[in-house]
């Protein structure tokens, strides 16, 4: 198969952690026949630094020219970098917004899983850590309060902030349909996350995702609020199969949902339209205080380029082997610093990556 992506390497440890996944993914074309066409785009603070701008209108065509696109992270320290001297519209994180609406990418899948071999970094306690969990969270990209107008101006002499949440019911119906459709493919349960005593648009949310549900007999589903959600994630992550959400609490709630998996380096994702192009990143960030010195874990973005193989090209049997390969890798005891152990042995990024498209 010939399959075409565009790279954003990004900032901070974007490039580094981008580079390995390219030499799994290459390992991976070497062994089952297939070319990968690499593009390299730039966003976010690199971006800046050429163009003045955090992404491009060429960019944007560029990526939607390809299959599917590989992204690192984008921005730096918010507290030192001059990129956040900018208006807010001209900084990093607003290639990353614009490129996400311009492809339409509504749905974002963050799968959290705990490694057996992990269970020591994972930081609840012994016996919940025991029961694992595997949960796939569900969260609404291109909608609320991110995308919702804002402003800052003086009322009555009050500077004044506000922000929209809005959501109509087509754009909570897809992403609860897709919640759903992978539901099915995994252990049936539905958790959808609102703040429904308060919101009006979870209120709308709850609405549509049981009409939603109806279609779906054999799927399990509950509600519940995002507060008590934050609380179960800690006290009983085994109980969670999807958990669909908003734009908002997503980000929050895949947030801690990563560092009980004991490192947000762990942690992929894929943002999917309604078609099979997606755009495939790790979950954490450009993580600047460890930049350039090959100590940040590449894990998460090679099994984020497992998702690509998966959804966007259908090559199922070639993710399972990254996959197989990443556990592989881990049950021989080699650990880049943020999940290091006693007993086990540390190793730098491109050591990583070079572990693993051996093992592919
Ligand atoms: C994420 C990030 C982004 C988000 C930031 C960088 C804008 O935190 O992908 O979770 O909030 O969506
Ligand atoms: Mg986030």
């Amino acid at each position: 198969m010939n399959c075409n992506i565009a790279v954003i390497k990004g900032d901070g440890i974007g490039p580094e952690v981008v580079t390995e996944a390219m030499k799994v993914l290459n390992a991976v074309g070497k062994k089952y026949g297939h070319t990968f066409n690499y593009e390299q785009l730039l966003m976010g603070g690199c971006s800046i630094d050429k163009h003045g701008v955090p992404l491009t209108d060429e960019a944007v065509e560029r990526a939607k020219a390809n299959d599917a696109v590989l992204l690192g992270s984008i921005g730096g320290n918010t507290q030192t970098s001059p990129w956040y001297k900018l208006p807010p519209e001209l900084r990093p994180e607003a290639g990353l917004l614009k490129i996400r609406k311009e492809l339409g990418l509504f749905a974002n899948l963050r799968p959290a899983y705990l490694y057996e071999e992990l269970k020591d970094a994972c930081p609840l306690k012994e016996e919940i850590a025991e029961k694992g969990f595997d949960m796939m969270i569900m969260r609404e990209l291109t909608g609320g309060l991110y995308f919702g107008e804002r402003k800052t101006e003086e009322v009555d002499g009050v500077m004044t902030a506000v922000d929209t949440l809005t959501y109509n019911e087509n754009e909570i119906r897809r992403i609860a349909i897709k919640a759903f459709d992978i539901a099915m493919k995994r252990r049936k349960k539905v958790t959808s996350v609102d703040k429904a005593n308060v919101l009006d648009s979870s209120r709308l949310w709850r609405k549509v995702v049981e009409e939603v549900a109806k279609d779906y007999p054999e799927v399990k589903y509950e509600h519940m609020l995002v507060d008590n959600c934050a609380m179960q994630l800690v006290k009983d992550p085994a109980q969670f199969d999807v958990v669909l959400t908003e734009n908002m609490f997503g980000d929050i709630l895949s947030d801690e949902a990563s560092m009980i998996t004991g490192s947000i380096g762990m942690l992929a994702s894929a943002s999917l339209n309604e078609t099979k192009f997606g755009m495939y990143e790790p979950s954490g960030g450009s993580a600047p205080d460890i930049a350039g010195q090959n100590k940040a874990n590449p894990i998460a973005t090679i099994l984020s380029a497992a998702m690509m193989l998966r959804y966007t090209f259908d090559l199922d049997r070639e993710a399972d082997a990254i996959e197989a390969a990443v556990k592989k890798v881990l049950e021989e005891g080699y650990r880049t610093c943020d999940i290091v152990s006693e007993g086990t042995q540390l190793v730098g990024c491109d050591k990583m990556g070079d572990l693993v498209a051996e093992r592919v």
